[in-house]
C-alpha cells in the first residue's frame, strides 16, 4: 500500500487564520499532540516573520522529537539562514523555501521576469541544501502558472537539490480534474526524482477534493491543517483527507501513518488553543458528524450500524464518553488518566491539577475526559499571574439590576469591588476592569458546555485587545459566571505578561508582505 506523507502546517499556515495566533507554549503543546497523531512533518513556523515565530520554531525543534521539523523561508538569503538557525538543533530538519511563479505574481507583485524567478529559486535551493539535507521548494501560485514554465522550475529546483516539490494552489482556484492533470504532467516529467507534495487552499471548498485528485495522479505528500484552518477559507483539512483515504482504501489504494484515534483529541486541542470553533456539520470532527436525527436512520442504525455509518466514531477516538473519575478517585487514578489522555505534566503541575479536579468533583458528580481536558487546558494556558480571582458573588433577576461583588488579588494586595451591569457577565467584567484598572476591548465572548447536563463544566473563551496586543483567555467552571471571570482574568494576565516581555508577541507578517523581494 502506498503511504502518503502528511505535512502538517497548522502551526504555520493555520496560524495565518485571522485571529489565530498562538504563543510558544501553545505551539509546543500542539506539536506534541501532532507527534502523537503521527504526522510525518510539522511545519513549525516562519522564523523570519517575528522573534516570537523564531523562538517557537527553535523550541519545537529542540523539544519535539520523532518527526521532521520544517521551517518556512522566502527564497531570500536572510530568510533561509534564519530558518536554519531556528531548526539547527532538530534531529530531523527541513527548510521549505518558496518563490512565486505565476505571471500575475511576477508582474504585479514582485516585478521580476520568469528567468529571474527561476534563477533565484535555484540559487536559494542550493543555499538551503548547503545547510540541510532535506529541502522542499514551493512555486507559489503554481495553479495559475503556465504549465511549461512550471515544469522547468520544478525540474531545475530538483536538480539544485530539492527532494520535495510542493505544488500550492495558493488562492484556491484549481478544480479536481484540472489539478489532477497538472500533477500527472509533473509526475511524467520528474518521475521519482523527488516527492510531489500538494498544498491546497479552500476558497472554492475544493481543497480536500483537489488534494485527493493529486494523490490519484502521483502526489506523495499532502500539506494540511487540523480542522482545515488557515489563510482565508483555510487549507486542506487533515482529518478529512486522512479519513477519505482510510475509508476508501479500495479506491485510492493509499493510506497514511496517522493514528486516526487521535483525531478528535487533536481537533479539540487546536480549537481550544486557537479559539476557532469547528462548525457543527463539519465532516469528521463536527459535533453533528455522527449524530443521527431522522427516525429512519435511527431505526437502521439500531439494526445494523453499517446502514448509515461509513466511519466508526471510535476510529477517530470518539468513544461514548466514558465516566472516568469521581469524588472518591485518588491521585494515582487521576495521574494514570492524565497519562492515557496524553498529558505530560511535571509532578508540581499534576498536584495543581489534582486539587482542581477534587474541587470539581465536589461540585459535579461525574467527571468525564472532556472535563479533565478543560481543566488542564485552563491550567496550561496560564501565564505568570498578576491578577487572581479570590471570590465572586453575582445577583441578577428580572426586576433587579445585575450586580457583581468581586474580590481579586493584584500581586499581594486584595481588592474588593462592586459593580452593576446590563447583564451578569457585564457586571462581572465591569468589576474586573475597575479592580484591575485596565481598559481592554472585549472582541469576542464564547460559552460552551463541555459535557451534558445542568452540572456541565462551562468553558468561556474571550478575546481581548489592549493597544496592539490581542490575546485569548479561557476559563472553565461549573458556574458559568466564574468561568467567564476566569477567562477574562487569564486574558488580562497575558496582556500584563506581554507588556513585561514584548518580545514574545507574535507579530505576523501576512503572505503579501512577506513575499516582497528586495532587488
Ligand atoms: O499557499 C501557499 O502558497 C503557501 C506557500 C508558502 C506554500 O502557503
Ligand atoms: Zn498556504
Amino acid at each position: 500500500m502506498r503511504i502518503i506523507k502528511i505535512f502538517d502546517t497548522t502551526l504555520r499556515d493555520g496560524e495565518q487564520s485571522p485571529g489565530a495566533s498562538m504563543n510558544v507554549e501553545e505551539k509546543i503543546m500542539a506539536a506534541r499532540q501532532l507527534v502523537r497523531l503521527g504526522v510525518d512533518v510539522i511545519e513549525a513556523g516562519f522564523p523570519i516573520a517575528s522573534q516570537g515565530d523564531f523562538d517557537a520554531v527553535k523550541r519545537i525543534a529542540e523539544e519535539v522529537q520523532g518527526v521532521i521539523i520544517a521551517a518556512l523561508a522566502r527564497a531570500k538569503e536572510q530568510d533561509i539562514k534564519r530558518a536554519y538557525e531556528a531548526i539547527a538543533n532538530a534531529p530531523k530538519k527541513r527548510i521549505h523555501t518558496f518563490h512565486s511563479t505565476s505571471d500575475i505574481h511576477l508582474k504585479y507583485q514582485f516585478r521580476v521576469s520568469r528567468e529571474e524567478a527561476l534563477k533565484r529559486s535555484v540559487e536559494m535551493v542550493k543555499l538551503a541544501r548547503s545547510l540541510v539535507d532535506d529541502v522542499e521548494f514551493s512555486p507559489m501560485d503554481a495553479t495559475r502558472t503556465e504549465l511549461p514554465y512550471l515544469l522547468d522550475v520544478v525540474e531545475a529546483v530538483i536538480e539544485a537539490g530539492a527532494s520535495t516539490v510542493n505544488i500550492p494552489d495558493t488562492v484556491g482556484y484549481t478544480l479536481p480534474e484540472e489539478f489532477g492533470m497538472m500533477i500527472k504532467a509533473i509526475k511524467e516529467r520528474i518521475k521519482d526524482s523527488a516527492v510531489i507534495s500538494v498544498h491546497c487552499h479552500n476558497d472554492l471548498g475544493l481543497a480536500v477534493a483537489n488534494s485527493l485528485s493529486a494523490i490519484l495522479n502521483g502526489a506523495g505528500q499532502v500539506e494540511c491543517t487540523i480542522n482545515g484552518i488557515g489563510e482565508r477559507a483555510g487549507n486542506c483539512s487533515m482529518e478529512e483527507v486522512v479519513m477519505a483515504l482510510k475509508t476508501r482504501k479500495d479506491y485510492y489504494k493509499a493510506d497514511t501513518n496517522i493514528n486516526t484515534k487521535e483525531i478528535i483529541r487533536t481537533s479539540r486541542l487546536i480549537t481550544r488553543i486557537t479559539g476557532i470553533s469547528v462548525q457543527p456539520n463539519k465532516a469528521i470532527v463536527g459535533a453533528n458528524a455522527f449524530a443521527h436525527e431522522s427516525g429512519i436512520h435511527q431505526d437502521g442504525l439500531l439494526k445494523e450500524k453499517m446502514t448509515y455509518e461509513i466511519i466508526k466514531p471510535s476510529d477517530i477516538g470518539l468513544s461514548k464518553t466514558e465516566l472516568v473519575l469521581g469524588k472518591h478517585s485518588g491521585r494515582h487514578a487521576f495521574k494514570s488518566r492524565l497519562k492515557e489522555l496524553g498529558y505530560e505534566l511535571t509532578p508540581e503541575e499534576i498536584e495543581v491539577a489534582f486539587v482542581k479536579f477534587k474541587n470539581l468533583a465536589d461540585q459535579k458528580k461525574d467527571i468525564f475526559d472532556e472535563d479533565i481536558e478543560a481543566l488542564i487546558s485552563e491550567q496550561t494556558n496560564k501565564v505568570v499571574e498578576t491578577y487572581r480571582l479570590k471570590d465572586l458573588y453575582v445577583s441578577s433577576g428580572i426586576n433587579s439590576k445585575p450586580m457583581a461583588a468581586l474580590k481579586l488579588s493584584i500581586k499581594d494586595e486584595v481588592i474588593d469591588v462592586i459593580e452593576y451591569g446590563d447583564g451578569p457577565v457585564d457586571a462581572v467584567y465591569k468589576a474586573i476592569a475597575s479592580a484591575t484598572n485596565t481598559k481592554s476591548n472585549l472582541l469576542k465572548f464564547e460559552v460552551k458546555g463541555i459535557t451534558g447536563g445542568t452540572d456541565a463544566l462551562g468553558e468561556v473563551t474571550v478575546t481581548l485587545q489592549e493597544d496592539d496586543i490581542k490575546v485569548r483567555g479561557q476559563g472553565a467552571d461549573t458556574n458559568i459566571l466564574v468561568a467567564a471571570a476566569k477567562a477574562y482574568i487569564t486574558a488580562l494576565n497575558k496582556i500584563a505578561y506581554r507588556k513585561r516581555a514584548p518580545n514574545i508577541q507574535t507579530v505576523k507578517i501576512m503572505t503579501d508582505e512577506c513575499c516582497k523581494i528586495d532587488n
